[in-house]
């Protein structure tokens, strides 16, 4: 069967990467979350008082920054979880003070290239599925299937709200709010590879679609291009 990348970009809590994950595992291909890769950078950065305007200094913690995705001993779902430098970072990656910050980090220039060009390298054999920002636009602008996910600026919250909640951090859906909207308008107003849908990606408005729903309208478009993937190879 002919493999394809599928990008998935959208605004924080639209429900990117758990439709990205419940895609992966039924077409059984990689799952990425490029999104955790600009998290571990931002948790590194904030651990070693990594100045943000300082070129030097961002350069040297770059390189002694590597990101992997592993399933930890112990899980049995198959889902695997990011690691920094050999260190499982999974939760304190989710915390609020990384999603204060992870914004700012991800305008840098030099950190969108350190990632980037890491982001490409996976998705060499086809066969994945990545979520984040500039997925459909930058890192795989030739996937041969881009989807580009919206929702309601409440419903979001109360989402990432119920998240936050499943691992005890009790945060106020206002400041949930608050954090949403600061990162949507660094990401869609930042210089370097800004949010935004690419021309050729299909926009899904998630607000009233339940989660099944989601997964099974992307599952389908996948199949049809993996068909279509299928036949050109053939012909
Ligand atoms: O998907 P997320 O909310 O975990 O992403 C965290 C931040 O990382 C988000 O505010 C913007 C940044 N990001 C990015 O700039 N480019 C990506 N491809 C993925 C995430």
């Amino acid at each position: 069967m002919n493999k394809i990348i599928i990008a998935i970009d959208g605004y924080s809590a639209c429900g990117k990467s758990s439709t990205a994950k419940a895609v992966a595992a039924a077409l059984g291909y990689s799952y990425i979350d490029s999104g955790a890769m600009y998290r571990a950078v931002t948790l590194y950065f904030i651990q070693h008082y990594v100045s943000l305007d300082n070129e030097r200094e961002i350069s040297r913690a770059l390189n002694n920054i590597e990101i992997e995705f592993r399933i930890p001993p112990g899980r049995t779902d198959g889902i695997s979880e990011t690691y920094l430098n050999g260190l499982n970072v999974e939760e304190e990656i989710r915390s609020m003070f990384v999603s204060d910050m992870v914004s700012d980090v991800s305008k840098i220039p030099q950190v969108r290239r350190f990632l980037v060009a890491q982001q490409q390298k996976m998705g060499k054999k086809k066969g994945i599925v990545m979520d984040g920002r500039d997925i459909g636009t930058v890192v795989f602008p030739q996937a041969e299937l881009k989807l580009f996910l919206t929702a309601d600026i409440n419903e979001r919250a109360r989402r990432r709200q119920a998240e936050l909640l499943a691992k005890e951090q009790l945060v106020s859906l206002k400041e949930v709010i608050e954090n949403l909207q600061k990162r949507d308008l660094i990401d869609t107003t930042r210089a370097e590879s800004p949010l935004r849908k690419a021309e050729d990606a299909i926009e899904i408005d998630t607000t009233f679609v339940t989660f099944d729903e989601q997964v099974e309208i992307v599952l389908r478009k996948a199949y049809r291009k993996i068909m279509y993937a299928a036949d050109e190879v053939s012909q």
